[in-house]
Formats: C-alpha cells, sequence, structure tokens
C-alpha cells in the first residue's frame, strides 16, 4: 500500500501509545514518535523513544521540554492565578499547548501531514491536542485512534499488542490514571470513581501524609520581580528550579492535595484529585503581593479575567485571540509586583505570614490607627452623603427597599 504519509505520534511508551504505533501502520502511515519531557519524574525519555523505534515507528524524538515549560508556559499561569473552577491549577491543561507545539514543530520539520494522540474520547485532553495543533496549524490532520479502534477490553488491546511484539508494560498495574509535570499530578479512575470512597495513601506521591510532616513549621520568603517568583530566602535561581523546590518544600508539609468533583468539557463530571504543592503555594504568595500592590479596582477586574483565562486554557483555547488578549492585560499589571512574601507551611496549611514591597500601594499613613495617620477623617463625612445619595432618594420616595421588595 501506498503511504499515507507521515503521522507524528505523542508517544508516552505507555500501552495505548505502544498500540497505535502498530495500529497507524497498518492504515497506511509512517509513525514519527515524539515524547516529552515536562518534568514528570522518573521517566528516562531516550529509552521511551527508543522503545518507540523498536516497535515500528520511522523517527523518534525526545524532547526536553521542562525549562522552556517553566519559562514561557508555567510564568503566565503564575500571572493568571489560574485555577479552572476556582481550584484546579491546570496541570494537564498547562503541559498540552507546549506539547502540541513540540508535535506541530517536528511534523513541519519532517512534512507530516497528521498528529496523533492517545486520549480517550471522554476527556479534556483530546479536546486539548486537537484545538492547540490545530491552531498552530489548521492544516493538519489530528487522529485520535484510541477513540475509534476496535478494542473493546484491555484484553483484545494487550493480545493486539503481543501479536505485534509489543513488550507490555511489566510494572506492576496501576490502579489510578496519572497525568504528571512539574505542575502537578493529577489521579483518577479507580476507587476514586466512587466519590465516597476516601483516597488511598498509596494515591499520593508529592505531599505527605499530615501525620508524617515535621511538627515545626517551614517559612519561606518568596521573592517576586514584576510578578514572577525569583528567589526563595535570597537565594535567585530559574523558574524550573524554583518550582521544583517549593514541591518539596510544600509537599513535605503536606500540602497541595485537592480532592474535586471537576466539570469536564464533554458534559459529565469527574472525580479528581491533584498534587499541586508548588502551584498552589506560589498562587498563594502571588496573590498576596497582587493585594499589596494593586489598586482595588484593577484587582476586581483581574479577578473576573482570570476565570475566563482558566476557562480558555482548560478548553484547549491556549492558543485564541481572547487568550492572547487576557495574558496582555496581565502583562500589564504585573509591571509593579516586586517584593517579599513570607509563606508558613505547616501541616497541610500555607499561608503568609507577612509581605513587602517598594512598590505597595498600601500606604501605611492612611492605614495606621496610631501616631503618623495622614487620613482627612474630615473628607468622610462628605464622601458618604454623596456615595448613600442614590439610596437615600430611593428611601424617601418609596420607602426602605427591602420593605418594598416584600
Ligand atoms: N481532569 C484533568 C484535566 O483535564 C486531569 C486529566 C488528567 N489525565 C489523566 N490521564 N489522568 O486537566
Amino acid at each position: 500500500m501506498a503511504s499515507k504519509g507521515k503521522v507524528v505520534l505523542a508517544y508516552s511508551g505507555g500501552l495505548d501509545t505502544s498500540v497505535i504505533i502498530p495500529y497507524l501502520k497498518e492504515q497506511g502511515y509512517d509513525v514519527v514518535a515524539c515524547i516529552a519531557n515536562v518534568g514528570q519524574p522518573g521517566e528516562d525519555v531516550d529509552a521511551i523513544a527508543e522503545r518507540a523505534k523498536a516497535i515500528g515507528a520511522v523517527e523518534s524524538h525526545a524532547l526536553d521540554l521542562c525549562e522552556e515549560y517553566a519559562d514561557d508556559f508555567l510564568t503566565k499561569a503564575i500571572a493568571a492565578n489560574g485555577m479552572y473552577e476556582n481550584r484546579y491549577p491546570l496541570l494537564s491543561a498547562m503541559s498540552r499547548p507546549i506539547i502540541c507545539k513540540a508535535l506541530v514543530d517536528i511534523a513541519h520539520k519532517t512534512g507530516a501531514v497528521a498528529i496523533a494522540h492517545g486520549c480517550t474520547g471522554k476527556g479534556n485532553d483530546q479536546v486539548r491536542f486537537e484545538l492547540e495543533c490545530k491552531a498552530l496549524d489548521p492544516d493538519l490532520d489530528v487522529l485520535g485512534p484510541v477513540r475509534t479502534w476496535n478494542f473493546t477490553t484491555r484484553t483484545s488491546e494487550i493480545e493486539y499488542a503481543q501479536a505485534n511484539g509489543i513488550e507490555i508494560p511489566v510494572s506492576k498495574k496501576q490502579p489510578y490514571s496519572i497525568d504528571e509535570n512539574v505542575w502537578g499530578r493529577a489521579i483518577e479512575c479507580g476507587v476514586l470513581e466512587n466519590p465516597w470512597n476516601e483516597p488511598p495513601e498509596d494515591a499520593w506521591t508529592m505531599t505527605k501524609d499530615i501525620e508524617d510532616t515535621p511538627d515545626t513549621p517551614t517559612d519561606v520568603v518568596i521573592t517576586f520581580e514584576a510578578g514572577q517568583p525569583v528567589a526563595l530566602d535570597g537565594e535567585r535561581m530559574g523558574k524550573l528550579a524554583l518550582i521544583t523546590k517549593m514541591n518539596h518544600l510544600a509537599g513535605d508539609n503536606g500540602f497541595g492535595r485537592l480532592d474535586v468533583i471537576e466539570d469536564r468539557l464533554v458534559g459529565l463530571k469527574s472525580r479528581e484529585c491533584y498534587e499541586q504543592p508548588a502551584a498552589l503555594a506560589l498562587i498563594v504568595a502571588h496573590k498576596a503581593l497582587e493585594s499589596l500592590c494593586l489598586p482595588g479596582d484593577v484587582l476586581a477586574e483581574k479577578l473576573d479575567l482570570e476565570h475566563v483565562w482558566a476557562k480558555q486554557v482548560y478548553g484547549g483555547l491556549w492558543y485564541s485571540p481572547l487568550k492572547d488578549a487576557i495574558d496582555a492585560f496581565f502583562a500589564s499589571t504585573q509591571k509593579t509586583l516586586n517584593g517579599d512574601v513570607r509563606l508558613r507551611l505547616f501541616k497541610g496549611n500555607c499561608f503568609t505570614t507577612g509581605m513587602r514591597s517598594d512598590t505597595a500601594v498600601y500606604d501605611f499613613g492612611l492605614a495606621t490607627y496610631d501616631e503618623g495617620d495622614t487620613f482627612d477623617r474630615s473628607a468622610a463625612k462628605g464622601f458618604m452623603d454623596l456615595y448613600g445619595l442614590p439610596n437615600y432618594v430611593w428611601a424617601k420616595t418609596n420607602g426602605p427597599s427591602s420593605k418594598k421588595a416584600e
């Protein structure tokens, strides 16, 4: 059969994406495998890339995207305090845009006609792969073989794998579905599908159980410049190193676990457990500095846009004009965010114990009830007269508004 052309496969080394290689070959494609390192621990991406070749990929690429992920993508999540449904700091949703960018780059370099992924037809990731790849190149096809192939059971898939010489990963059967990168870890499926079941202790790997955490708190001072964390306890470090260190500091104190019911794009609710110690701690600190340095009206508008931003990113619209425009708004708000935030991590908690900034709009003289008060109290009465005026006029005409409503 004449080749239908090359397909770039987002390869993970797991059973599904391994089976995709012979499957796509049968469909007449040449498979170019691509595995990205975005900070998932314990994976040798070079070895995984070799495995793809052994299974039949014509080419295989292992890409280390960690630094770029932290510097160009997670910086935006920090500026946005990015959290879907006000809780979930978007760990899977954050890694897809950079992975898609890498896949599309490889597609262009190799002259591929399509991208393929191993997502199921029930999740958000299929939407992200498809929308993000096509936003970068609308002429590329995006294939989701897991959605269309005929393996109705895992056993039939394993039989097909064995018939095609694919080694079945010997690791003990994974009780959960895991997705992991430097921004955190998602745990779903298995016993977690019943929302009444307490997540078993073995579900968590980045965060300690409270009983195992230190009995004294860990304080850490985070220094921000232009809205981005640049140093921990005075030690300057790159973004990736800083996030990695915060994952350990916060995780060791049992901070960073989430157990939520989440509304997926495809309409269903799912129970998701997340561990995002650094993400959640950095957002606590970043929000604190914003509260010190940004005017109230800017904060209020930003908060509204943070929700829109998170929905866009969750929904695979990273590469979209709306998300770009909101990023530009956020960038404008971050320019004066310089200073230090002190966080206390203790027994599953993370809270601020202090903050300071040379660019604070918190004004001690205006705020103090002590010596040095600069606030003009005499202006307060006139302010209230005018601020309350529409309500006084209403009450005179109609009586108190709550009475009117009865
Ligand atoms: N529900 C999350 C999201 O859509 C996490 C998905 C994690 N994927 C996985 N294979 N466990 O962002």
